[in-house]
Protein backbone atom coordinates (compact mmCIF):
# COMPACT_ATOMS: atom_id res chain seq x y z
CA UNK A 1 0.00 0.00 0.00
CA UNK A 2 1.10 3.24 -1.24
CA UNK A 3 1.44 5.52 2.29
CA UNK A 4 0.03 9.50 1.61
CA UNK A 5 0.76 12.49 3.08
CA UNK A 6 -1.94 14.80 1.88
CA UNK A 7 -5.01 14.39 0.16
CA UNK A 8 -6.71 17.12 -2.70
CA UNK A 9 -10.22 16.56 -2.24
CA UNK A 10 -12.48 18.31 -5.22
CA UNK A 11 -15.86 18.52 -5.76
CA UNK A 12 -17.18 18.38 -9.30
CA UNK A 13 -18.18 22.28 -10.50
CA UNK A 14 -21.48 22.70 -10.57
CA UNK A 15 -22.47 24.79 -13.62
CA UNK A 16 -23.70 28.34 -12.99
CA UNK A 17 -27.01 27.98 -14.38
CA UNK A 18 -29.48 27.77 -11.76
CA UNK A 19 -29.61 26.95 -7.92
CA UNK A 20 -28.74 23.91 -5.98
CA UNK A 21 -30.96 21.54 -5.35
CA UNK A 22 -30.77 17.87 -3.10
CA UNK A 23 -29.51 15.74 -5.30
CA UNK A 24 -26.11 18.00 -5.90
CA UNK A 25 -26.21 17.96 -2.25
CA UNK A 26 -26.88 14.13 -2.10
CA UNK A 27 -24.67 13.47 -5.11
CA UNK A 28 -21.19 15.19 -4.28
CA UNK A 29 -21.31 17.89 -1.55
CA UNK A 30 -22.35 16.25 1.33
CA UNK A 31 -19.83 12.64 0.68
CA UNK A 32 -17.24 14.86 0.02
CA UNK A 33 -17.84 17.36 3.03
CA UNK A 34 -18.48 14.60 5.25
CA UNK A 35 -15.22 13.18 3.85
CA UNK A 36 -13.21 16.28 4.23
CA UNK A 37 -14.44 16.86 7.99
CA UNK A 38 -13.13 13.85 8.91
CA UNK A 39 -9.76 13.74 7.21
CA UNK A 40 -9.56 17.17 8.84
CA UNK A 41 -10.22 15.41 11.88
CA UNK A 42 -7.87 12.70 11.89
CA UNK A 43 -5.80 15.35 11.58
CA UNK A 44 -5.05 14.75 7.91
CA UNK A 45 -3.40 17.69 5.65
CA UNK A 46 -6.10 18.21 3.30
CA UNK A 47 -7.33 20.39 0.73
CA UNK A 48 -11.57 20.86 -0.53
CA UNK A 49 -11.49 22.38 -3.37
CA UNK A 50 -14.55 23.58 -5.70
CA UNK A 51 -15.95 26.30 -7.70
CA UNK A 52 -18.44 27.13 -10.39
CA UNK A 53 -18.22 25.78 -13.94
CA UNK A 54 -19.32 28.85 -16.37
CA UNK A 55 -18.64 27.22 -19.64
CA UNK A 56 -20.41 25.33 -21.69
CA UNK A 57 -24.16 24.82 -23.43
CA UNK A 58 -25.53 24.83 -20.18
CA UNK A 59 -24.60 28.38 -19.56
CA UNK A 60 -25.62 29.97 -23.39
CA UNK A 61 -28.78 28.19 -23.51
CA UNK A 62 -30.13 29.12 -20.07
CA UNK A 63 -28.53 32.89 -21.58
CA UNK A 64 -30.45 32.92 -24.41
CA UNK A 65 -33.69 32.12 -22.96
CA UNK A 66 -33.57 34.85 -20.86
CA UNK A 67 -32.09 37.50 -23.64
CA UNK A 68 -29.21 38.37 -21.06
CA UNK A 69 -25.24 37.80 -21.67
CA UNK A 70 -23.86 34.67 -20.17
CA UNK A 71 -21.81 36.94 -17.78
CA UNK A 72 -25.43 37.75 -16.18
CA UNK A 73 -26.18 34.53 -15.59
CA UNK A 74 -22.79 32.63 -14.06
CA UNK A 75 -22.52 35.91 -11.78
CA UNK A 76 -25.51 35.44 -10.45
CA UNK A 77 -25.88 31.55 -10.31
CA UNK A 78 -21.85 32.15 -9.04
CA UNK A 79 -22.84 34.08 -5.98
CA UNK A 80 -26.32 31.64 -5.29
CA UNK A 81 -24.49 28.19 -5.46
CA UNK A 82 -21.72 29.77 -2.81
CA UNK A 83 -23.98 30.68 -0.53
CA UNK A 84 -26.30 27.85 -0.36
CA UNK A 85 -23.63 25.54 0.05
CA UNK A 86 -22.02 26.94 2.63
CA UNK A 87 -25.50 27.46 4.54
CA UNK A 88 -25.39 23.90 4.83
CA UNK A 89 -22.13 23.45 5.75
CA UNK A 90 -20.03 22.11 3.25
CA UNK A 91 -16.83 23.73 4.35
CA UNK A 92 -14.85 23.98 1.40
CA UNK A 93 -11.02 26.06 1.50
CA UNK A 94 -12.14 27.76 -1.83
CA UNK A 95 -14.57 28.31 -4.14
CA UNK A 96 -13.58 29.27 -7.56
CA UNK A 97 -15.09 30.10 -10.82
CA UNK A 98 -14.52 28.71 -14.05
CA UNK A 99 -14.26 32.29 -15.80
CA UNK A 100 -11.73 33.99 -14.03
CA UNK A 101 -8.59 35.44 -15.86
CA UNK A 102 -6.60 33.02 -13.69
CA UNK A 103 -8.37 30.18 -15.28
CA UNK A 104 -7.88 30.79 -18.63
CA UNK A 105 -4.35 30.84 -17.92
CA UNK A 106 -4.02 28.15 -16.38
CA UNK A 107 -6.14 26.35 -19.13
CA UNK A 108 -4.68 28.07 -21.90
CA UNK A 109 -0.93 26.97 -20.78
CA UNK A 110 -2.08 23.65 -20.39
CA UNK A 111 -3.92 23.14 -23.51
CA UNK A 112 -0.65 25.12 -25.32
CA UNK A 113 1.81 21.86 -23.53
CA UNK A 114 -0.22 19.43 -24.66
CA UNK A 115 -0.32 21.29 -28.38
CA UNK A 116 3.32 21.28 -28.52
CA UNK A 117 4.18 17.67 -27.26
CA UNK A 118 2.07 16.72 -29.99
CA UNK A 119 -0.91 15.34 -28.54
CA UNK A 120 -3.43 16.84 -30.55
CA UNK A 121 -4.63 15.23 -33.82
CA UNK A 122 -5.94 18.21 -35.70
CA UNK A 123 -9.33 17.43 -37.66
CA UNK A 124 -11.54 18.92 -40.78
CA UNK A 125 -14.56 18.16 -40.21
CA UNK A 126 -17.97 18.93 -41.50
CA UNK A 127 -20.10 20.70 -39.06
CA UNK A 128 -23.57 22.75 -39.37
CA UNK A 129 -23.24 26.39 -39.39
CA UNK A 130 -25.69 29.13 -39.23
CA UNK A 131 -25.85 31.52 -41.70
CA UNK A 132 -27.95 34.24 -40.57
CA UNK A 133 -26.20 34.10 -36.91
CA UNK A 134 -23.28 33.66 -38.89
CA UNK A 135 -21.80 30.86 -36.38
CA UNK A 136 -21.22 27.07 -36.25
CA UNK A 137 -24.25 25.17 -34.38
CA UNK A 138 -23.35 23.51 -31.38
CA UNK A 139 -25.63 20.03 -31.35
CA UNK A 140 -28.08 21.00 -28.79
CA UNK A 141 -29.06 24.72 -31.75
CA UNK A 142 -30.03 22.16 -34.17
CA UNK A 143 -33.48 20.22 -34.49
CA UNK A 144 -35.00 18.59 -37.08
CA UNK A 145 -37.21 15.52 -37.68
CA UNK A 146 -35.64 12.12 -36.12
CA UNK A 147 -34.43 10.06 -38.50
CA UNK A 148 -35.98 7.18 -36.60
CA UNK A 149 -39.18 7.81 -35.10
CA UNK A 150 -40.36 10.58 -37.45
CA UNK A 151 -40.83 13.33 -34.34
CA UNK A 152 -40.09 16.84 -35.63
CA UNK A 153 -38.25 18.32 -32.29
CA UNK A 154 -35.09 15.98 -32.21
CA UNK A 155 -31.88 18.14 -31.38
CA UNK A 156 -28.65 17.09 -32.90
CA UNK A 157 -28.01 14.57 -29.97
CA UNK A 158 -30.64 13.27 -29.12
CA UNK A 159 -34.14 12.77 -29.47
CA UNK A 160 -36.18 12.69 -26.61
CA UNK A 161 -39.52 11.53 -27.94
CA UNK A 162 -37.55 7.70 -28.57
CA UNK A 163 -33.95 8.21 -27.18
CA UNK A 164 -32.49 7.84 -30.22
CA UNK A 165 -28.46 9.02 -29.66
CA UNK A 166 -27.92 11.29 -32.44
CA UNK A 167 -25.47 13.32 -34.56
CA UNK A 168 -26.47 16.35 -36.58
CA UNK A 169 -26.22 15.01 -39.61
CA UNK A 170 -29.06 12.35 -39.46
CA UNK A 171 -31.39 15.02 -38.31
CA UNK A 172 -34.33 15.00 -41.36
CA UNK A 173 -35.22 19.05 -42.71
CA UNK A 174 -32.28 20.26 -39.82
CA UNK A 175 -33.08 23.65 -38.64
CA UNK A 176 -31.13 26.50 -36.36
CA UNK A 177 -32.58 27.22 -33.34
CA UNK A 178 -30.68 30.41 -33.37
CA UNK A 179 -32.49 32.03 -36.28
CA UNK A 180 -34.79 29.04 -37.51
CA UNK A 181 -32.45 29.26 -40.84
CA UNK A 182 -31.43 25.84 -42.41
CA UNK A 183 -28.17 25.27 -41.44
CA UNK A 184 -25.60 24.72 -44.40
CA UNK A 185 -22.57 22.65 -43.82
CA UNK A 186 -19.30 23.93 -43.78
CA UNK A 187 -15.51 22.55 -43.14
CA UNK A 188 -13.75 23.46 -39.70
CA UNK A 189 -10.75 22.42 -37.70
CA UNK A 190 -10.78 21.19 -34.17
CA UNK A 191 -7.91 19.84 -32.30
CA UNK A 192 -8.61 16.33 -30.96
CA UNK A 193 -7.62 14.61 -28.09
CA UNK A 194 -6.92 10.76 -29.49
CA UNK A 195 -8.28 8.55 -27.24
CA UNK A 196 -7.90 5.99 -29.38
CA UNK A 197 -4.26 5.85 -28.76
CA UNK A 198 -4.13 6.26 -25.59
CA UNK A 199 -6.60 3.75 -24.36
CA UNK A 200 -3.55 0.99 -23.80
CA UNK A 201 -2.55 3.92 -20.87
CA UNK A 202 -6.07 4.62 -19.58
CA UNK A 203 -7.13 1.12 -19.70
CA UNK A 204 -3.61 0.53 -17.28
CA UNK A 205 -4.35 3.07 -15.27
CA UNK A 206 -7.92 1.82 -14.44
CA UNK A 207 -6.95 -1.37 -13.95
CA UNK A 208 -4.54 -0.37 -11.88
CA UNK A 209 -7.68 0.83 -9.49
CA UNK A 210 -9.06 -2.31 -8.91
CA UNK A 211 -10.58 -0.55 -5.43
CA UNK A 212 -12.68 2.14 -7.39
CA UNK A 213 -16.85 1.87 -6.46
CA UNK A 214 -18.44 -0.95 -8.79
CA UNK A 215 -20.42 1.31 -9.98
CA UNK A 216 -17.71 3.39 -11.45
CA UNK A 217 -15.78 0.82 -12.32
CA UNK A 218 -18.44 -0.84 -14.46
CA UNK A 219 -19.09 2.98 -16.78
CA UNK A 220 -15.02 2.61 -16.99
CA UNK A 221 -15.46 -1.24 -18.26
CA UNK A 222 -18.30 -0.05 -20.56
CA UNK A 223 -16.58 2.66 -22.67
CA UNK A 224 -13.16 0.77 -23.03
CA UNK A 225 -15.08 -2.30 -24.25
CA UNK A 226 -17.95 -0.77 -25.81
CA UNK A 227 -17.90 -1.58 -30.13
CA UNK A 228 -15.72 1.01 -31.18
CA UNK A 229 -14.00 0.96 -28.46
CA UNK A 230 -12.78 4.89 -27.32
CA UNK A 231 -12.89 7.20 -29.91
CA UNK A 232 -10.64 10.67 -30.41
CA UNK A 233 -12.82 13.88 -28.84
CA UNK A 234 -12.51 17.12 -29.57
CA UNK A 235 -11.00 19.27 -26.94
CA UNK A 236 -12.17 22.33 -29.31
CA UNK A 237 -15.75 24.28 -29.95
CA UNK A 238 -16.65 26.99 -32.78
CA UNK A 239 -18.11 29.03 -29.85
CA UNK A 240 -17.66 32.27 -28.48
CA UNK A 241 -18.12 31.84 -24.96
CA UNK A 242 -15.51 30.14 -23.31
CA UNK A 243 -11.44 30.29 -22.69
CA UNK A 244 -10.10 31.17 -26.57
CA UNK A 245 -8.25 28.75 -27.90
CA UNK A 246 -4.63 30.09 -27.46
CA UNK A 247 -2.75 29.39 -31.13
CA UNK A 248 -2.10 30.52 -34.04
CA UNK A 249 -5.13 28.76 -36.54
CA UNK A 250 -7.88 28.51 -34.00
CA UNK A 251 -8.83 32.12 -33.94
CA UNK A 252 -12.72 32.19 -33.03
CA UNK A 253 -12.86 28.94 -31.53
CA UNK A 254 -12.93 28.21 -27.79
CA UNK A 255 -11.79 25.01 -25.62
CA UNK A 256 -14.40 22.11 -25.07
CA UNK A 257 -16.28 23.04 -21.81
CA UNK A 258 -14.47 19.59 -20.56
CA UNK A 259 -11.10 20.49 -21.21
CA UNK A 260 -10.97 23.56 -19.03
CA UNK A 261 -13.84 22.39 -16.29
CA UNK A 262 -11.59 19.83 -14.37
CA UNK A 263 -8.84 22.19 -14.92
CA UNK A 264 -10.40 24.71 -12.83
CA UNK A 265 -9.67 22.14 -9.59
CA UNK A 266 -6.22 23.29 -10.68
CA UNK A 267 -6.40 27.06 -10.79
CA UNK A 268 -8.76 26.71 -7.84
CA UNK A 269 -5.78 25.47 -5.61
CA UNK A 270 -3.61 27.82 -7.01
CA UNK A 271 -5.44 30.83 -5.65
CA UNK A 272 -5.85 28.88 -2.36
CA UNK A 273 -2.22 28.09 -1.60
CA UNK A 274 -0.29 30.86 -4.42
CA UNK A 275 3.28 29.69 -4.66
CA UNK A 276 3.10 26.92 -2.62
CA UNK A 277 0.07 25.03 -4.47
CA UNK A 278 1.94 22.79 -7.40
CA UNK A 279 2.98 20.17 -4.01
CA UNK A 280 -1.16 19.19 -4.18
CA UNK A 281 -1.26 18.34 -8.07
CA UNK A 282 2.52 17.04 -8.14
CA UNK A 283 3.91 15.55 -5.40
CA UNK A 284 3.76 11.48 -5.21
CA UNK A 285 2.66 11.67 -1.92
CA UNK A 286 -0.08 13.52 -2.46
CA UNK A 287 -3.74 11.47 -2.99
CA UNK A 288 -6.47 12.81 -5.54
CA UNK A 289 -10.25 12.25 -4.79
CA UNK A 290 -13.01 13.21 -6.56
CA UNK A 291 -16.33 13.68 -5.75
CA UNK A 292 -18.78 13.12 -8.48
CA UNK A 293 -22.44 11.88 -9.80
CA UNK A 294 -22.58 9.55 -12.16
CA UNK A 295 -22.97 11.85 -15.19
CA UNK A 296 -19.42 13.14 -14.72
CA UNK A 297 -17.79 9.30 -14.06
CA UNK A 298 -16.28 9.10 -18.05
CA UNK A 299 -14.84 12.87 -17.85
CA UNK A 300 -13.09 11.97 -14.36
CA UNK A 301 -12.15 8.35 -15.19
CA UNK A 302 -10.85 8.69 -18.84
CA UNK A 303 -10.87 12.40 -20.32
CA UNK A 304 -9.03 14.14 -17.29
CA UNK A 305 -6.71 11.27 -16.78
CA UNK A 306 -5.48 11.10 -20.22
CA UNK A 307 -5.09 14.94 -20.46
CA UNK A 308 -2.77 14.79 -16.89
CA UNK A 309 -1.02 11.73 -17.97
CA UNK A 310 -0.40 13.75 -21.58
CA UNK A 311 1.00 16.54 -19.66
CA UNK A 312 3.18 14.55 -17.53
CA UNK A 313 3.90 16.64 -14.57
CA UNK A 314 0.52 15.54 -13.01
CA UNK A 315 -0.30 13.16 -10.38
CA UNK A 316 -3.76 10.86 -11.44
CA UNK A 317 -6.68 11.13 -9.62
CA UNK A 318 -6.47 8.00 -6.64
CA UNK A 319 -10.06 7.75 -6.20
CA UNK A 320 -13.46 8.82 -7.93
CA UNK A 321 -16.20 7.98 -5.36
CA UNK A 322 -18.78 8.59 -7.31
CA UNK A 323 -22.24 8.48 -6.31
CA UNK A 324 -25.53 7.61 -8.90
CA UNK A 325 -28.76 9.86 -8.60
CA UNK A 326 -31.49 11.16 -6.29
CA UNK A 327 -34.78 10.82 -7.10
CA UNK A 328 -37.71 13.01 -5.28
CA UNK A 329 -41.11 11.15 -4.88
CA UNK A 330 -40.29 8.48 -6.88
CA UNK A 331 -39.63 10.56 -9.71
CA UNK A 332 -36.68 12.44 -11.35
CA UNK A 333 -35.22 15.36 -10.06
CA UNK A 334 -35.70 17.67 -13.05
CA UNK A 335 -35.16 21.46 -12.90
CA UNK A 336 -37.59 22.62 -16.02
CA UNK A 337 -40.35 20.88 -14.09
CA UNK A 338 -39.91 22.46 -11.08
CA UNK A 339 -39.01 18.66 -9.58
CA UNK A 340 -37.14 19.81 -6.89
CA UNK A 341 -35.95 20.55 -3.27
CA UNK A 342 -33.70 23.70 -3.59
CA UNK A 343 -31.73 24.29 -1.16
CA UNK A 344 -32.37 27.95 -0.43
CA UNK A 345 -35.68 27.02 -0.40
CA UNK A 346 -36.10 24.51 2.22
CA UNK A 347 -34.03 27.25 4.60
CA UNK A 348 -36.66 29.35 4.37
CA UNK A 349 -39.07 26.80 5.20
CA UNK A 350 -36.83 24.81 7.83
CA UNK A 351 -34.33 27.50 9.00
CA UNK A 352 -32.07 26.11 11.39
CA UNK A 353 -32.72 22.74 9.97
CA UNK A 354 -29.66 21.89 7.90
CA UNK A 355 -28.64 18.88 9.84
CA UNK A 356 -31.89 17.45 9.65
CA UNK A 357 -31.74 17.16 5.72
CA UNK A 358 -28.01 16.52 5.78
CA UNK A 359 -28.52 13.65 7.78
CA UNK A 360 -31.84 12.14 5.73
CA UNK A 361 -29.21 12.81 3.05
CA UNK A 362 -25.86 10.53 3.87
CA UNK A 363 -29.16 8.31 5.35
CA UNK A 364 -30.46 7.85 1.90
CA UNK A 365 -27.68 8.77 -0.27
CA UNK A 366 -27.57 6.83 -3.46
CA UNK A 367 -24.00 5.45 -3.02
CA UNK A 368 -24.58 2.44 -5.29
CA UNK A 369 -27.81 2.96 -7.33
CA UNK A 370 -30.27 5.77 -7.62
CA UNK A 371 -32.23 6.09 -4.53
CA UNK A 372 -35.32 8.49 -3.25
CA UNK A 373 -35.95 10.93 -1.10
CA UNK A 374 -39.12 11.31 0.20
CA UNK A 375 -40.89 14.05 2.68
CA UNK A 376 -42.43 11.27 5.41
CA UNK A 377 -38.64 9.59 5.06
CA UNK A 378 -37.15 13.27 6.03
CA UNK A 379 -40.10 13.76 8.99
CA UNK A 380 -39.45 9.90 10.51
CA UNK A 381 -35.56 10.24 10.41
CA UNK A 382 -35.35 13.94 11.73
CA UNK A 383 -38.39 12.61 14.67
CA UNK A 384 -37.59 9.09 15.61
CA UNK A 385 -33.78 8.91 14.84
CA UNK A 386 -32.37 12.32 15.67
CA UNK A 387 -34.97 13.96 17.94
CA UNK A 388 -35.32 10.53 19.80
CA UNK A 389 -32.12 9.24 19.87
CA UNK A 390 -29.63 11.68 19.45
CA UNK A 391 -31.80 14.97 20.68
CA UNK A 392 -33.37 12.53 23.60
CA UNK A 393 -29.88 11.76 24.83
CA UNK A 394 -27.95 15.01 25.08
CA UNK A 395 -31.70 16.49 26.25
CA UNK A 396 -31.82 13.73 28.79
CA UNK A 397 -27.98 14.58 30.32
CA UNK A 398 -28.01 18.12 30.32
CA UNK A 399 -31.71 18.42 32.18
CA UNK A 400 -30.45 16.08 34.87
CA UNK A 401 -26.69 17.59 35.43
CA UNK A 402 -28.15 20.78 35.49
CA UNK A 403 -30.86 19.49 37.89
CA UNK A 404 -28.93 17.34 40.37
CA UNK A 405 -25.78 19.04 39.95
CA UNK A 406 -26.59 22.28 38.72
CA UNK A 407 -24.81 21.89 36.33
CA UNK A 408 -20.91 20.81 37.55
CA UNK A 409 -19.86 17.90 35.50
CA UNK A 410 -18.97 14.83 37.80
CA UNK A 411 -16.28 12.83 37.84
CA UNK A 412 -16.49 9.33 36.05
CA UNK A 413 -17.63 6.21 37.36
CA UNK A 414 -15.19 3.06 37.35
CA UNK A 415 -18.25 0.35 37.19
CA UNK A 416 -17.83 -2.32 34.20
CA UNK A 417 -21.16 -0.96 32.96
CA UNK A 418 -19.16 2.60 33.01
CA UNK A 419 -15.67 0.95 31.01
CA UNK A 420 -18.18 -0.93 28.51
CA UNK A 421 -19.77 2.33 27.47
CA UNK A 422 -17.07 4.23 27.30
CA UNK A 423 -14.91 1.32 25.50
CA UNK A 424 -18.05 1.38 23.02
CA UNK A 425 -17.13 4.97 22.15
CA UNK A 426 -13.64 3.27 20.42
CA UNK A 427 -15.44 0.47 18.67
CA UNK A 428 -17.85 2.80 16.71
CA UNK A 429 -15.76 5.53 16.07
CA UNK A 430 -13.29 2.51 14.20
CA UNK A 431 -16.24 1.45 12.52
CA UNK A 432 -17.29 5.02 11.18
CA UNK A 433 -13.89 5.06 10.47
CA UNK A 434 -13.97 1.95 8.56
CA UNK A 435 -16.71 2.86 6.47
CA UNK A 436 -15.71 6.74 6.21
CA UNK A 437 -12.39 5.01 4.42
CA UNK A 438 -14.20 2.68 2.38
CA UNK A 439 -17.17 5.69 1.07
CA UNK A 440 -19.70 4.41 2.86
CA UNK A 441 -21.25 7.30 4.43
CA UNK A 442 -24.66 5.52 5.07
CA UNK A 443 -22.93 2.47 6.52
CA UNK A 444 -20.62 5.10 8.61
CA UNK A 445 -23.83 7.45 9.89
CA UNK A 446 -26.19 4.41 11.30
CA UNK A 447 -23.06 3.28 13.21
CA UNK A 448 -22.46 7.07 14.73
CA UNK A 449 -26.13 6.60 15.35
CA UNK A 450 -25.37 3.15 17.09
CA UNK A 451 -23.37 4.92 19.35
CA UNK A 452 -26.11 7.14 20.39
CA UNK A 453 -28.54 3.94 21.34
CA UNK A 454 -25.81 2.76 23.33
CA UNK A 455 -25.77 5.60 25.29
CA UNK A 456 -30.02 5.71 25.60
CA UNK A 457 -29.52 2.10 26.47
CA UNK A 458 -27.12 2.77 29.04
CA UNK A 459 -28.89 5.17 30.74
CA UNK A 460 -31.96 2.74 30.87
CA UNK A 461 -30.59 0.34 32.19
CA UNK A 462 -28.94 2.57 34.73
CA UNK A 463 -31.61 4.25 35.86
CA UNK A 464 -30.13 7.49 37.67
CA UNK A 465 -33.35 9.63 38.02
CA UNK A 466 -34.47 6.54 40.64
CA UNK A 467 -31.20 5.76 42.15
CA UNK A 468 -30.51 9.68 43.07
CA UNK A 469 -33.39 8.62 45.55
CA UNK A 470 -30.94 5.71 46.70
CA UNK A 471 -27.41 5.87 45.96
CA UNK A 472 -26.53 9.65 45.68
CA UNK A 473 -22.80 8.33 45.28
CA UNK A 474 -23.57 6.05 42.28
CA UNK A 475 -25.89 8.32 40.27
CA UNK A 476 -23.11 10.81 40.59
CA UNK A 477 -20.43 8.41 38.44
CA UNK A 478 -23.08 7.57 35.83
CA UNK A 479 -23.97 10.98 35.41
CA UNK A 480 -20.29 11.78 34.87
CA UNK A 481 -19.77 9.06 32.82
CA UNK A 482 -22.62 9.69 30.48
CA UNK A 483 -21.39 13.53 30.30
CA UNK A 484 -18.35 12.66 28.56
CA UNK A 485 -20.28 9.96 25.94
CA UNK A 486 -21.90 12.66 24.44
CA UNK A 487 -19.22 14.81 24.38
CA UNK A 488 -17.70 12.19 22.54
CA UNK A 489 -20.99 11.89 20.64
CA UNK A 490 -20.80 15.51 19.45
CA UNK A 491 -17.24 14.33 18.02
CA UNK A 492 -18.47 11.57 16.05
CA UNK A 493 -21.50 13.08 14.73
CA UNK A 494 -19.43 15.87 13.64
CA UNK A 495 -18.82 15.06 9.96
CA UNK A 496 -21.78 14.33 9.08
CA UNK A 497 -24.00 16.89 11.01
CA UNK A 498 -21.52 19.64 12.10
CA UNK A 499 -24.29 22.48 12.98
CA UNK A 500 -25.37 20.07 15.48
CA UNK A 501 -22.33 18.86 16.99
CA UNK A 502 -21.53 22.44 17.41
CA UNK A 503 -24.39 23.13 19.82
CA UNK A 504 -23.38 20.14 21.95
CA UNK A 505 -19.79 21.41 21.84
CA UNK A 506 -21.59 24.80 22.88
CA UNK A 507 -23.68 23.46 25.69
CA UNK A 508 -20.57 21.20 27.37
CA UNK A 509 -18.21 24.47 26.77
CA UNK A 510 -15.85 22.38 24.76
CA UNK A 511 -13.67 22.95 21.66
CA UNK A 512 -13.48 21.30 18.35
CA UNK A 513 -12.49 17.24 18.84
CA UNK A 514 -10.23 15.32 16.89
CA UNK A 515 -10.93 11.82 15.89
CA UNK A 516 -8.21 10.39 18.40
CA UNK A 517 -9.82 12.63 21.10
CA UNK A 518 -12.80 9.64 20.75
CA UNK A 519 -10.70 7.10 22.99
CA UNK A 520 -12.92 6.91 26.40
CA UNK A 521 -10.81 9.96 27.73
CA UNK A 522 -12.62 12.89 29.82
CA UNK A 523 -13.54 15.45 27.49
CA UNK A 524 -14.88 17.80 29.63
CA UNK A 525 -13.62 18.19 32.95
CA UNK A 526 -14.99 17.35 36.33
CA UNK A 527 -15.84 20.31 38.07
CA UNK A 528 -16.57 22.55 35.00
CA UNK A 529 -19.83 23.95 34.80
CA UNK A 530 -22.16 22.74 31.49
CA UNK A 531 -24.75 25.10 30.25
CA UNK A 532 -28.75 24.68 29.95
CA UNK A 533 -30.08 22.02 28.09
CA UNK A 534 -31.19 23.47 24.55
CA UNK A 535 -32.90 21.44 22.28
CA UNK A 536 -30.94 20.29 19.27
CA UNK A 537 -33.40 18.83 17.14
CA UNK A 538 -37.39 20.19 17.38
CA UNK A 539 -39.99 17.54 15.81
CA UNK A 540 -41.36 17.78 12.37
CA UNK A 541 -45.26 17.98 11.98
CA UNK A 542 -47.60 16.66 9.48
CA UNK A 543 -48.51 19.67 7.85
CA UNK A 544 -45.34 20.66 7.15
CA UNK A 545 -44.89 17.51 5.62
CA UNK A 546 -47.99 18.13 3.22
CA UNK A 547 -46.86 21.73 2.88
CA UNK A 548 -43.67 20.34 1.19
CA UNK A 549 -45.77 17.81 -1.07
CA UNK A 550 -48.51 20.39 -2.22
CA UNK A 551 -45.39 22.15 -3.29
CA UNK A 552 -44.07 19.88 -5.06
CA UNK A 553 -47.27 19.26 -7.04
CA UNK A 554 -48.31 23.07 -7.45
CA UNK A 555 -44.93 23.72 -9.13
CA UNK A 556 -44.69 21.74 -11.79
N1 LIG B 1 -20.40 21.23 -14.50
C1 LIG B 1 -20.38 19.81 -14.58
C2 LIG B 1 -21.73 19.25 -14.21
O1 LIG B 1 -22.45 19.91 -13.49
C3 LIG B 1 -19.34 19.21 -13.70
C4 LIG B 1 -17.97 19.68 -13.99
S1 LIG B 1 -16.86 18.85 -13.03
C5 LIG B 1 -15.37 19.41 -13.57
O2 LIG B 1 -22.06 18.15 -14.61
F1 LIG B 1 -14.51 18.53 -13.32
F2 LIG B 1 -15.38 19.61 -14.84
F3 LIG B 1 -15.13 20.51 -13.00
ZN1 LIG C 1 -36.83 9.73 -32.31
Amino acid sequence: MKSYNRTTVTAALPYANGPIHIGHLAGCYLPADIYVRYLRMRGKEVAFVCGSDEHGMAITMKARKENVTPTVIVDRYNAMMQEALSDFGVSFDIYSRTSSPKHADVASSFFKKLDEKGTFEVRETDQYYDPVAQQFLADRYITGTCPKCKSENAYGDQCEQCGATLSPMDLINPKSTLSDAAPEIRKTKNWFLPLDKLAPKIRSYIESHPNWKPNVLGQCKSWLDSGDGLQPRSMTRDLDWGVSVPIAGAEGKVLYVWFDAPLGYITATQELFGDQWEKWWKADDTRLVHFIGKDNIVFHSIIFPAILMEHGDYILPEDIPANEFLNLEGEKLSTSKNWAVWLHEYLEDFPGKQDALRYTLCATMPEAKDNDFTWSDFQLRNNSELASILGNLVNRVMVLNNKYYQGVVQELGKSSTDADLLNSIVIQRDKVSHSLDAYRFREGLSEAMNLARIGNKYLADEEPWKKIKTDPQRTSEIMGTVTQFIAALSGIFDPFIPFSAEKIRSMLGISPLLWSDLNGKVLVMPGSKVGEAKLLFEKIEDHEVETQKAKLKKTS
